[in-house]
């Protein structure tokens, strides 16, 4: 990624940041041109809308960015969208918004998925604003992009392999530990229903289990987990075809464990980490698991497997139970676990789950401070005994009657989850409809806010 935020540019261009209602007044202290020019060119201040004033020569002399109503960091994703290249700063904006988050904003506004198109786009860069600290800006919005870039890359680029190799550089990097268990080596490992889901693929795209450890030995320690499912076909219970053509985005969970780990190293937060990835292919073949079959876990509870397409639980069970044996202070789950949550919720807000209330209110103040929103959803007990199996200990489809699928997933996962605080986040990874400064396809969500809470927690 080209670097966008930069700390001095001679001759950037300023840009004003307006409120709806804040647009009049400015427009009153400028040339007559100036207040012309917006009324033809109907710029009212809406969220995301640009104008671009130009000088009597034709080149750009200002610009203006309206922030709607009330004025959110997230409106500066539209402006790297919609300028065009050439250096730009803040001239003025509203003293609410940070100017951190302006810059990291415009940042991850400027993202683009590339890799299979024909390159030379230039993008627009932004003057970071006084006392930004431009390294952490560009660390956070380095690890969106990563992320990003590994749910839009398509499942044959990004296979097993693919992300064992991206999570050994980014061990590499930061002078983390890795090791990865593959295939056969699962069983041997107690990893058994890793292996179950994960022993259909094609030998080149075995499961594998990745853990990455970092930090000074003394410092709290924080479990990420992250669903890897590198294409979800569904299984034997096969998806319908409108289900499984996004599926290559069922590892945005790995990613997002990847990259908010990746955060947390490279800014040295005073913890350490474990990073715990399950990667396996859902896949068809002859030696596929079966609904009805009883599998075993890492934990020893007997799974039932009432759905194969319910293959995000079973692995991260495993993965679940691997972080417990750690002892961490706080593990994090992320996956792309279920449909059910974005009829809940839709794409733009995924629910967490916690008993933790002193946790969840933690993560919805850094939600709303960097603007990267989450919902609370409950773990509700009333739910629990529809994942109750007739045959073995627990079954990873629940009974109908409970309807609340994102609900029950979470359920099924707090059974593996260890004793401490655990949060599970129940991601979409997408924007489904692409509006500028926000493409379609992959996005990054929750992590800046899960790395502003753990920042604050453990500061
Ligand atoms: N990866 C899917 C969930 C998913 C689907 C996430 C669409 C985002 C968008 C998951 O593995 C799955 O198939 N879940 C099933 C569970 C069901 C079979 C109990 C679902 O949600 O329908
Ligand atoms: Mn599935
Ligand atoms: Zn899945």
């Amino acid at each position: 990624m080209t670097e966008v935020v930069v700390d001095h540019a001679e001759g950037a261009v300023p840009v004003h940041a307006l409120c709806d209602k804040e647009l009049a007044g400015f427009l009153d202290g400028r040339q007559a041109f100036v207040k012309a020019f917006a009324e033809l060119s109907d710029f009212k201040a809406k969220a995301g809308q640009v104008l671009v004033v130009p000088d009597t020569a034709g080149a750009i002399d200002r610009v203006l960015l309206g922030l709607g109503e009330a004025g959110d960091a997230q409106s500066f994703r539209a402006l790297a969208a919609k300028l065009p290249a050439g250096d730009y700063r803040i001239a003025s904006a509203p003293a609410e918004i940070a100017p951190d988050q302006i810059a990291l904003a415009f940042a991850l506004g400027s993202y683009r998925f590339d890799r299979y198109k024909k390159k030379g786009e230039k993008h627009p860069r932004l003057v970071a604003g006084e006392g930004v600290d431009v390294a952490q800006v560009r660390s956070i919005a380095h690890a969106c992009a990563l992320a990003r870039d590994m749910v839009n890359t398509p499942p044959n680029d990004m296979g097993p392999l693919q992300i064992e190799t991206i999570a050994r550089e980014i061990a590499e990097q930061h002078g983390a530990s890795i090791t990865v268990i593959t295939g056969e080596g699962l069983l041997e490992a107690n990893y058994p229903a890793v292996h179950a889901v994960g022993r259909a693929a094609v030998p080149e795209r075995a499961p594998r289990m990745i853990e990455i450890t970092w930090g000074e030995a003394g410092k709290p320690l924080i479990a990420l987990v992250g669903k890897g499912v590198v294409f979800d076909t569904g299984g034997l219970d096969i998806k319908p075809a409108a289900g499984m053509r996004n599926m290559k985005k069922d590892m945005g969970g790995a990613a997002h464990a990847l990259a908010l780990g990746r955060m947390i190293m490279a800014a040295s937060l005073p913890v350490r980490l474990a990073i715990l990835v399950p990667v396996v292919e859902n896949a068809i073949s002859g030696d596929a698991m079966r609904p009805g079959d009883v599998l075993d876990s890492r934990k020893g509870l007997t799974i039932e497997v009432g759905n194969t397409d319910a293959e995000g639980r079973l692995i991260l069970a495993d993965a679940l139970t691997r972080a417990g044996e750690l002892e961490p202070a706080l593990t994090i789950d992320l996956a792309t676990l279920t449909g059910a949550a974005r009829m809940a919720l839709g794409p733009q807000l995924p629910p967490f789950y916690t008993d933790d209330d002193e946790l969840a209110a933690q993560i919805e103040a850094a939600a709303q401070a960097v603007a990267d929103p989450l919902w609370r959803m409950p773990l509700w007990k009333g739910y629990v005994d529809s994942i109750d199996s007739d045959v073995a200990d627990i079954k990873n489809d629940s009974d109908a009657w409970a309807q609340a699928g994102s609900i029950t997933a979470a359920l099924f996962l707090q059974k593996f989850a260890p004793s401490g605080p655990w949060v599970h986040l129940d991601i979409f990874a997408w924007n489904p409809r692409g509006r500028p400064g926000w493409p379609s396809g992959g996005e990054a969500q929750s992590i800046r806010a899960l790395y502003a809470m753990i920042a604050a927690r453990f500061a």
